[in-house]
């Protein structure tokens, strides 16, 4: 999740990069970087390390321009290193990037074989390389950007400039957020509306597969499919953006979006994309013989989808248990279990009296969570951090995800040290990490379709959520996240578990939804919303497109991506996510700060 500034203007653009780069620090800040125009020529200043680095190099060598870019680093592909620094250069053009281009290794390999040399070993630095080298077929720098940008897959938000083409920010966005800001005789180009705060307050947010042209006097904009498109023109107050809802009604929609990179982000912490491997931990593995996981809530739900995970990949038992239940159950611990505390805010009271407890004990213990300075964090012998950022809406969602995805890549690490995955087994699973924030991107196309199911809902009383595996967790994540945001009573269930008794709920007035990724369990799953629909309850089944179809009548579909079983919870939860989120729009809700709930829950 790195920070992305672009100015084209009138004054001196170095200061102003800087000044941006300063408020986007909080989305990385391991190297940052500028480039600017200088006689008709981009160059560039890096420099390791935070933004007072960089300005140190700027100092020393001046860029006397109007026109550039900015970066701010969190490292997915390559060491944090001046030359891992963006932005990247390749003969006219300089360029730099958010999120993970999927497909860099072949591309890379591609322009090699025509002769191309590379000075980094980022992901990005092989756009520059493409783009550069469609220049040279075109002299439209728009037409050579599409035709790029058709060629990558992954999550990308970019700002490029190119010599020779003075005034002219080429941006695009996939997967990951970019804004154009609007300025009197200057025009703006951000990750948020954050970056541009310092400089205007008018927003246009670009959509999904969107890319632009800037220049002073204007933006002109594309969709996806090359046809021009405008956004609107929406207020933001600069100073607070960072927590305003921008171009959504609310927060929990804006967090819902925001997954894509807060997961990414969240695996770069746990996982070497550029060389296909786990990252070392602060915890051996194979020196423990157990983990006890204590957590509340949604960071409860998101432990036990870890559970299945660290015992099928890393044959290492794990047991998940409700922090308020834990800390007075007395329960018999032994020496080599690792106690883990799983929270968004780091400060429940009752995960933290667990975690307390567990160390008191003698055990070894670690926190996961997003508030990196919280109590939990500081009582911890080890910090798992999660990279969500600040999550507003006090139903947990893109802190859930961001949970699920550093569990995921522990348990791969554990699976590696524990000798239980092979170096193939562990470059598939990553492979597959590494492609969820993409699949995550493309789970939100579930909206139109959400959106119709979630008006049936709305008039339930009742909804069951059904799951097998890893995704009976995230059924009862989806029964939560519906209770708590529309007051409709709903339940999770094993899918299994209904014929010995809640299958006695099912009418026509009680929906079931059902969580059915293409896994070694999907034919179980489907066998059961048979039953469901030979009782006359409607099921709406969400499940990728090629999944058969289960026979019965009044089973409804909403096509999921298809994706690899390990991060069939990352793309289904954007499902459940949506799910409640209309329901409750539609019911007429407080959204954000439903009745009776606290976002952190400091007392027992
Ligand atoms: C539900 C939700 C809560 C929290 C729970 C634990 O959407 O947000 O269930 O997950 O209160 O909070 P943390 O993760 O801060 O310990």
């Amino acid at each position: 999740m790195c920070g992305i500034i672009g100015v084209t203007g009138t004054g001196p653009v170095a200061p102003r990069l800087i000044d941006s780069l300063k408020r986007l620090e909080y989305r990385g800040y391991d190297s940052a970087g500028v480039a600017a125009v200088v006689d008709g020529r981009v160059e560039r200043r890096r420099a390791k390390g935070k933004i007072r680095e960089l300005e140190a190099v700027l100092a020393a060598e001046p860029l006397e321009a109007t026109v550039g870019i900015g970066h701010t680093r969190w490292a997915t592909h390559g060491a944090p290193t001046t030359e891992n620094a963006h932005p990247h250069k390749a003969g006219r053009v300089t360029l730099v990037h958010n999120g993970i281009i999927e497909n860099f290794a072949e591309l890379k390999a591609e322009l090699a074989a025509h002769g191309r040399t590379f000075e980094s070993q980022t992901d990005t630095e092989v756009v520059a390389h493409l783009l550069d080298a469609e220049l040279a077929t075109t002299n439209d720098p728009l037409v050579a950007f599409k035709r790029v940008l058709d060629r990558l897959t992954g999550a990308y938000a970019l700002a490029v400039l190119i010599d020779g083409e003075d005034g002219l920010i080429l941006g695009a966005r996939r997967g990951s957020p970019l804004v154009v800001g609007w300025g009197e005789g200057e025009m703006y180009l951000g990750s948020d509306a954050l970056a541009v705060g310092p400089f205007t307050t008018s927003i246009s947010y670009l959509e999904e597969g969107d890319y632009v042209a800037l220049d002073r006097s204007g933006a002109r904009m594309f969709d996806v499919s090359g046809a021009a498109v405008e956004r609107p023109v929406v207020q933001v107050s600069g100073s607070s953006a960072m927590v305003e809802k921008g171009e959504y009604r609310h927060f929990m929609l804006k967090e819902i979006h925001e997954q894509p990179d807060s997961v990414q982000r969240t695996l770069s912490e746990y996982l070497d994309f550029v060389n296909g491997t786990a990252r070392p931990t602060a915890v051996d593995f194979a020196a423990i013989d157990r983990i006890q996981v204590v957590a509340c809530g949604t960071a409860f739900y998101a432990a036990q989808i870890g559970r299945y995970a660290f015992e099928r990949l890393a044959g290492l038992p794990c047991d998940v248990e409700i922090a308020s239940e834990f800390r007075y159950r007395r329960p018999a611990v032994s020496k080599g279990t690792l106690a883990v505390a799983v929270s968004q805010s780091g400060e429940t009271a009752d995960t933290l009296a667990s975690l307390t407890w567990c160390k008191a004990q003698g055990l070894q213990t670690a926190a996961l969570v997003n508030v990196h300075s919280s109590s939990m964090a500081r009582e911890a012998a080890v910090l798992w951090p999660t990279h969500a950022g600040p999550e507003i809406g006090v139903a947990s969602t893109k802190a859930f995800t961001a949970q699920v995805a550093a569990l995921l890549a522990l348990a791969v690490s554990a699976g590696v040290q524990r000798g239980r995955i092979d170096a193939a087994q562990e470059a598939e699973l990553i492979q597959a990490l590494f492609e969820s924030p993409r699949l995550i991107a493309e789970a939100m196309q579930m909206d139109e379709a959400l959106r119709e199911v979630a008006n049936d809902l709305s008039k339930a009383t009742d909804v069951l959520f059904l799951g097998r595996g890893p995704m009976f967790p995230l059924a009862m994540e989806g029964a939560l996240k519906l209770k708590e945001i529309s007051y409709i009573h709903a339940e999770g269930y094993a899918a299994g578990e209904l014929k010995h008794g809640p299958i006695a709920l099912i009418d026509e007035f009680t929906p079931t939804v059902a969580l059915a990724p293409l896994d070694d369990v999907y034919e179980k799953t489907a066998s059961n919303l048979q039953e469901v629909a030979a009782r006359g309850g409607p099921v709406i089944m969400i499940a990728p497109a090629d999944a058969p179809e289960p026979h019965g009548a009044g089973i409804r579909r909403v096509d999921a991506p298809a994706c690899h079983p390990l991060v069939a919870p990352l793309v289904h939860a954007v499902a459940i996510q949506l799910l409640a989120y209309y329901t409750a729009v539609q019911k007429g809700t407080d959204v954000d700060q439903p009745r009776n709930l606290a976002k952190s829950v400091t007392v027992e």
